[in-house]
C-alpha cells in the first residue's frame, strides 16, 4: 500500500497530537504514533514511562495495542513522529510487534526537520520471527 497525501497528512496530525500527550518525565523524549488499519480506522499512541523505567511502553506499541483492543489485527501504515530535528525509527521491540500485525505495512517516520523515512516493517526487520514460525 502506498499512502495518499491526504491520509498521510491526517496520520501525521494524529501522531503529533498523541506525542503531545506523551508521559515522559524521565527521558523528556516525546514520541507519537498513528496506525491506519486494514478496516480504515486510525489509532494513536504515545510513549508512557514509569518510575520503574523498564516498564516504559513505546508510542508505536501503544497505538498497535489500541487497534487490537478495538477489534482489528491488521494495519497498513504507521506514522512515527518525534519533535526533534532528526527522525526516530521504531525500536527493536516495536519492530517485532509491528511484524506480528503486517510485515508488509508501510512505516513513515517524520520529525520537525526535513528528514522523512519511508520504509516497511519487513525492511526494518529482515528474517523476522513471526506467527508463521509457530506452524
Ligand atoms: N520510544 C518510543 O516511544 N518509541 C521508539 O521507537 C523508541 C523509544 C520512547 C521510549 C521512552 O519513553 C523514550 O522514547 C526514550 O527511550
Amino acid at each position: 500500500m502506498s499512502a495518499t497525501n491526504n491520509l498521510l497528512d491526517d496520520l501525521i496530525v494524529q501522531a503529533r497530537l498523541a506525542g503531545q500527550r506523551a508521559y515522559c518525565p524521565y527521558s523528556a523524549f516525546r514520541v507519537g504514533a498513528a496506525v491506519w488499519t486494514a478496516g480504515g480506522r486510525t489509532f494513536a499512541g504515545c510513549n508512557v514511562e514509569n518510575a520503574s523505567y523498564g516498564l516504559t511502553m513505546c508510542a508505536e506499541r501503544n497505538a498497535i495495542f489500541q487497534m487490537v483492543v478495538a477489534g482489528e489485527t491488521t494495519f497498513d501504515l504507521i506514522v512515527v513522529y518525534t519533535p526533534t530535528p532528526e527522525l526516530t525509527a521504531p525500536c527493536g521491540a516495536c519492530r517485532q510487534v509491528l511484524n506480528e500485525f503486517n510485515p508488509n505495512a508501510e512505516i513513515v517516520c517524520v520529525c520537525d526537520g526535513d528528514q522523512v523515512l519511508r520504509t516497511t516493517v519487513r525492511d526494518l526487520l529482515p528474517c523476522a520471527f513471526g506467527p508463521g514460525n509457530l506452524g
